[in-house]
């Protein structure tokens, strides 16, 4: 049945990296029949975050299996126009950053427009772009990604079926969502020059690759809606060799994740009959015990109700679970016996260690169970996993080692050292390139800017000095977007700190969104420590439960609540004042993205949702809500 919804056949995978190494496979598969054969392999080739992964392996695989490039000629999708092709943001650098640099291609066999060519002649060279892809004998596999909005190449919404490679406008969004590249957004070029849709579609087989939460409504319309030039990517669908290779965030918008029922057999846990119930709650807009009959039938539930028993049973018992949840208890109500209560209440006192990625996840995504757990006289510990320290702007750094050479002059301390410290953080910042790795010394007095304001915002809240860890893991420590990769070292930070507070409650952040991936590293190493310790026996997490909370980007789905802390409108206002501490991410940040929101805004508006989303379904109205999963590990 997945496929009245799904117009395109879909591989889902656990990772972007495992969906990356099938892309690969089947590309290395395919230059090797052909050179078999004695025939060239002609790909399409993209650019931008996604490829990335499977450039690596593609690398690999040359490297360490022996898979030729001698046979592959290659067609990128677009570049930048205007673009110096060794200018550092241009797709002839990305390509031979990522790919060609490390391979044995032949370079007279790429082929990536160029972004030099003069505006008048533009037309006549996409017309011979396109006759050269046909006298190569056309593409036998293009790899795309998605744009936000849909577009594939450059081919922004409104594009034409019959669009060929030529100039093209990219959209403001795209400009906004590519910026990172660039020193700043006016700084993103307005044009580029993309093969056209029909360019596009003519390859013999497209493989479409989308990773990460942010695409997932995109991948959905695209995929499961109609053909339409406002979603560029739909034209796909007329294409009868087009696979998308996703993970499992992009592809969690799609029907066969929101809603399984409607594609095929499912078994009715607890939580899916919740889901089922609350998405059929939330379309119907009504309170979950307003339910009828002909409700479940619209929804195509009747299999629930065949299964599960009467409509008022099966919405008493959705509504009771989630009203459970609810508690302005985290660390469980002591001396009173609540049966099921999310937490235990005993001991009265629990261990507590919150995990915060950046040093300030704890204050935005959970400050307000934060103060409770504080206020109700639990020892709450705070593990601030990685320094934080690249978004920091050179401005702040700027006015905090001002105050120094100040505050030195005036009580005499050592005043050469702090001036010496200013001269060469000027000299340096003034003559900064665009995604320049910063000086050790900047690096550092950064991190420090964010262990200052850490700190402030736990005496804020009223944790003890010593229970501020700055973990300051390793990985993230290359003082650009791009991390190392994980290594035991992170772990072993972990395992330390678990094995040192023995917690009864381990906070930490379950939100894979986050733009620079460093959550879900966090996430992992901390996973790895805890699953070790657990494998051991050891005495330390015998009696540990981990919750999980969301970043900024998304909550939790309703049927993936476990625990919810309601605030009060004075609550909330208490957590804002506590997220205006971090001064170095307020009023814009380094990697603001293409939300233009605030940290405090996203927070508030992200619990007062959750709170509407209880509210609607008939569970009591509060100002905010935070919401936990719990993940047993
Ligand atoms: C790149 C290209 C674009 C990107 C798309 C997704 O050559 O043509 O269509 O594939 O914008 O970009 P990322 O992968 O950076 O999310």
């Amino acid at each position: 049945m997945i496929d009245s919804f799904e117009k395109n056949p879909i591989s889902i995978h656990e990772n972007n990296k495992a969906a990356a190494k099938a892309v690969a496979a089947e590309i290395a598969a395919l230059i090797r029949e052909k050179a078999k054969k004695d025939q060239p392999c002609i790909l399409g080739l993209a650019t931008g975050s996604t490829p990335k992964t499977l450039y690596a392996e593609l690398v690999r695989l040359h490297r360490e299996e022996k898979l030729s490039f001698k046979n592959v000629i290659t067609f990128n999708l677009d570049e930048y126009y205007p673009m110096q092709p060794d200018a550092k943001q241009s797709y002839h650098n990305f390509m031979h950053t990522h790919l060609f640099g490390h391979i044995d291609i032949d370079p007279k066999n790429i082929h990536i427009p160029d972004g030099t060519i003069d505006k008048s002649k533009i037309h006549a060279y996409g017309v011979e772009f396109d006759k050269q892809i046909e006298l190569a004998g056309g593409i036998d596999l293009q790899v795309l990604g998605i744009g936000l909005n849909g577009h594939i190449g450059f081919n922004e919404p409104g594009a034409s079926r019959n669009s060929i490679t030529r100039l093209a406008a990219l959209d403001n969004g795209t400009r906004l969502a590519n910026a990172y590249e660039f020193d700043n957004i006016s700084q993103v070029p307005r044009l580029s020059i993309t093969m056209g849709i029909s360019t596009i579609l003519k390859a013999k087989r497209i493989v479409m690759m989308a990773f990460g939460a942010s695409k997932a409504a995109i991948v959905h319309i695209a995929v499961e809606g109609q053909i339409t030039d406002k979603v560029p990517a739909s034209f796909l669908q007329e294409h009868t060799n087009c696979t998308y290779f996703l993970d499992e965030a992009s592809a969690q918008e799609l029907t066969r994740i929101t809603s399984p029922w409607l594609t095929g057999e499912i078994e009715w846990t607890e939580k899916m009959i919740r889901k089922a119930v609350c998405t059929m709650a939330a379309e119907e807009k009504k309170p979950l015990l307003m339910l009828t009959r002909d409700d479940y039938y619209h929804a195509g539930l009747a299999d629930l109700l065949e299964k599960h028993g009467t409509v008022s049973d099966i919405n008493l018992k959705v509504f009771n679970g989630l009203r459970d949840t609810i508690t302005g208890w985290p660390g469980g109500k002591p001396n009173e016996d609540v049966p099921r209560h999310p937490e235990r209440r005993n001991p009265a006192s629990k261990r507590v260690i919150i995990f915060s990625p950046h040093p300030d996840d704890d204050i935005i995504s959970m400050g307000g169970t934060f103060n409770r757990l504080v206020q109700q006289g639990h020892d709450v510990h705070v593990g601030y996993q990685t320094s934080g320290n690249i978004a920091v702007s050179d401005e702040f750094v700027m006015r905090q080692i001002d105050f120094t050479v100040e505050f030195d002059n005036a009580f005499n301390i050592d005043k050469s050292r702090s001036a010496k410290i200013w001269e060469d953080a000027l000299t340096f910042i003034k003559g900064k390139t665009p995604h320049q790795k910063d000086t050790q010394e900047i690096r550092d007095i950064k991190g420090m800017i964010r262990r200052t304001e850490a700190r402030a915002t736990c005496r804020y809240v009223g944790v003890k000095d010593q229970n501020i860890h700055f973990m300051n893991l390793p990985f993230y420590e290359t003082g650009l977007i791009q991390k190392n990769p994980p290594t035991e070292a992170d772990i072993q930070i972990h395992i330390d700190l678990i094995k040192k507070i023995k917690p009864h409650q381990i906070f930490a952040a379950g939100d894979f969104a986050d733009p620079h991936g460093t959550h879900k590293v966090c996430f992992d190493v901390m996973l790895a420590a805890l699953q070790r310790l657990k494998a051991a026996n050891d005495e330390s997490v015998k009696e540990c439960r981990l919750w999980l909370y969301r970043g900024a980007w998304a909550e939790w789905e309703m049927w993936n609540i476990d625990m919810a802390i309601p605030m009060s409108p004075d609550q909330v206002l208490q957590k804002r004042n506590g997220i205006f501490i971090h001064q170095s991410q307020k009023d814009g940040v380094v990697f603001q993205g293409a939300d233009s929101r605030e940290f405090w805004q996203r927070a508030e508006d992200r619990n007062a949702g959750t709170a509407d989303l209880f509210d609607q379904l008939g569970l009591p109205q509060y100002a905010a809500l935070e919401a936990f999963m719990r993940f047993e590990y």
